[in-house]
């Protein structure tokens, strides 16, 4: 079997065929909720930026995509977003390594907690088709902080679970052993976000920043920088 690398595609250089299978995997899950063409391409476009949205490569096939969620509401904190495998590859820690990556990305820009949000009555994470029984992911080990005071628009529970980025070495142990590739991308932007961060943990927790230096330079050495030339209408 062809090695696994995790990949963030770039608008600029991806192969038409790499987005088409991109968006193809996604819109076809049927556990996921529809997404637009578009929002998935400017996750794409976002990877030039900061790494955004990773695809699983087996070979020239795109086996899964993750994208993180969010990170607006506060500079130490991501959230994860969707996470998809082909069926037909699962149970093989690819969404393991698209976890892994994710929290590689965060790590370099100084983000001390990656969280998600889960629909507990719609979401296969806990109860659904993928039979994750009453866990997220369970072998990763988030931990599930509470439910919402606020429900969706059809009163659903949300449910928060979350985990510590500086826990490193408890992805990393569970990664599949034939990921060749890890990739995360570093820019201005992210290390911006990273000095916002040591400072704050300057001032209200200083062993962090040398916990984070040390993090930075281990995943500096795991994982493979993206080269971006972010050039005036390359993008689109
Ligand atoms: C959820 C999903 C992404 C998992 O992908 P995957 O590559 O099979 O996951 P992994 O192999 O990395 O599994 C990691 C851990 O999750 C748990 N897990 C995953 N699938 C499971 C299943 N079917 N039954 C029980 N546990 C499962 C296990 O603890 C597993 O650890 P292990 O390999 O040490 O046993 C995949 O099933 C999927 O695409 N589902 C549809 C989309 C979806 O529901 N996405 C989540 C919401 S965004």
């Amino acid at each position: 079997m062809s090695p696994l690398l995790v990949t963030l595609p770039l608008v600029e250089s991806a192969k038409p065929d790499i987005l088409t299978q991109i968006y193809k995997l996604v819109q076809t899950c049927p556990e996921l909720g529809f997404t637009y063409k578009e929002s998935l391409t400017a996750h794409v476009r976002e990877n030039t930026n900061r790494g955004t949205l990773w695809a699983a490569m087996r070979g020239s096939e795109v086996v899964g995509v993750a994208t993180l969620g969010s990170r607006r509401l506060y500079p130490h904190l991501a959230r994860h977003g969707e996470v998809v495998v082909k069926h037909e590859y699962r149970r093989q820690r690819i969404a393991t390594a698209l976890y892994t990556a994710q929290v590689v990305q965060v790590i370099l820009e100084g983000r001390r907690e990656v969280e998600d949000t889960i629909i507990t009555s719609l979401s296969p994470w806990m109860h659904g088709p993928t039979d994750c029984g009453d866990g997220f992911l369970p072998s990763l080990k988030y931990t599930h902080y509470g439910t919402q005071p606020k429900r969706t628009t059809a009163f659903r529970d949300v449910a928060l679970w979350g985990k510590a980025t500086t826990e490193l070495d408890s992805y990393l142990s569970r990664l599949p052993e034939n990921l060749e590739t890890l990739q995360v991308v570093r820019t201005e932007k992210v290390d911006a976000t990273w000095e916002k961060n040591m400072k704050v943990y300057g001032r209200n927790a200083p062993e962090l920043v040398g916990e984070f230096e040390t993090l930075r330079e281990r995943v500096l050495s795991i994982a493979s920088l993206v080269e971006c030339k972010k050039k005036k209408g390359l993008l689109k």
